[in-house]
């Protein structure tokens, strides 16, 4: 099997668990802001790194990505709907087009930043064109797209005719602002081969504090309401369970590997502390933390309540546990 078609399905898979576990906590809330804002990586992206680099991700638009959700599926890395294609529609009653593209979106629900490949620890001049799943957007540069966007809805509504259906100014700050970031910084020199749990570990201060400077960035900017989600169980991902075959006593009790959900486990344990303290610092902004890995992991207890047959596999017989 080709790694990067691994990939697919482990993202697919993914993506798919995180909609199910996260469908309970839509239904039951009312929530409804003007628009929602989004950063992060290919749990996130819509359809950023497609318009940016078109030949490296043009897979984005082949199957399965967009078989079970085909008018809107297509350019992100799942089959069906993301978390943020639940918190868009739930929220603002539409999707969150991608922020690069230019043509065939409706941009009065807000704009998606996210972009697959792309850091939290801002991206340096190591980056190089066509690595693999990787891009330069990290979230400072997501960051400074947010304030760009603003300076073009200020220059907009300056304009002696206004036609085009945009968020207005005033509801910058009361709109909602996604941040599900970090799963790009280890999981791509994990598939690559190319670092190890160890020094993972040594990496999550600054993946954190890279989430918390955009956290902070993102107070500054105005925002009022901000969803930060933290980082799902690394060792039950099927491309990882498929790389890293373990002899038996290296899984835990759900078949997953033990030493890679450590990163999750200290990466959470980092970002929890963090943004209880920039809501010290921030009062008038409310964070709140959403729990991923608690949802996964409720998945992997009882998967045939979220009617799941097999947690660990990734779809059409890829990889997986
Ligand atoms: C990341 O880049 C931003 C500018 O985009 C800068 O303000 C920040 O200090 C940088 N962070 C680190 C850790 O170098
Ligand atoms: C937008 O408004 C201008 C000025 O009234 C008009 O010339 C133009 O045709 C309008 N464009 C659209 C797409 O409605
Ligand atoms: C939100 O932004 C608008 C326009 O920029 C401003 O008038 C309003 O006071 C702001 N609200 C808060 C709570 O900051
Ligand atoms: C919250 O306070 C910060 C300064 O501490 C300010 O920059 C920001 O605009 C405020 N946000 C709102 C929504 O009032
Ligand atoms: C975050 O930390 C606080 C304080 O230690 C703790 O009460 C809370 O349960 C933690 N939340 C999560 C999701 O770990
Ligand atoms: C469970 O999955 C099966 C197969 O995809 C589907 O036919 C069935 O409708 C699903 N049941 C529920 C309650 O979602």
């Amino acid at each position: 099997m080709e790694r990067r078609s691994v990939l697919w399905y482990v993202l697919v898979v993914t993506c798919c668990l995180h909609t199910i576990a996260f469908k309970g906590v839509d239904s039951a809330t009312v929530c409804e802001y003007p628009a929602v804002y989004s950063f992060g990586d290919s749990l996130v992206d819509n359809g950023n790194s497609i318009a940016a680099f078109p030949v490296q991700f043009a897979y984005a638009e082949a199957n399965p990505n967009g078989a079970l959700w085909a008018s809107h599926a297509a350019d992100r890395m799942c089959d069906g709907t993301l978390l943020v294609d639940f918190f868009s529609f739930g929220s603002s009653l539409g999707p969150s087009y991608p922020f690069l593209r230019s043509t065939a979106t409706m941009p009065q629900f807000g704009s998606n930043f996210g972009a697959a490949g792309a850091t939290a620890v801002n991206q340096t001049s190591e980056w190089i064109p066509n690595s693999g799943f990787n891009t330069p957007f990290s979230l400072n540069y997501q960051l400074q797209w947010l304030r760009r966007y603003k300076v073009r809805l200020d220059y907009y509504y300056q304009q002696s005719y206004v036609n085009q259906s945009l968020p207005s100014v005033a509801s910058l700050n009361s709109s909602l602002y996604i941040v599900q970031a970090g799963f790009q910084d280890y999981f791509f020199s994990l598939y690559e081969q190319k670092s190890t749990t160890r020094r993972l570990l040594t990496k999550v201060d600054s993946v954190v504090s890279a989430i918390g400077d955009l956290l902070k960035g993102l107070a500054q900017f105005g925002g009022a309401n901000v969803v930060v989600v933290n980082l799902p169980p690394l060792g039950c991902f099927p491309a990882l369970l498929t790389i890293y075959p373990a002899s038996v006593d290296k899984y835990d009790k759900y078949g997953c590997l033990s030493s890679l959900n450590k990163i999750s486990t200290a990466h959470n344990t980092a970002l929890n502390s963090t943004v209880l303290t920039i809501r010290e610092k921030y009062r008038n902004v409310t964070f709140h933390y959403g729990d991923l890995f608690s949802a996964y992991t409720d998945i992997l207890k009882s998967p045939q309540t979220y009617n799941i047959t097999q947690p660990l596999k990734a779809c059409c017989g890829a990889g997986g546990s």
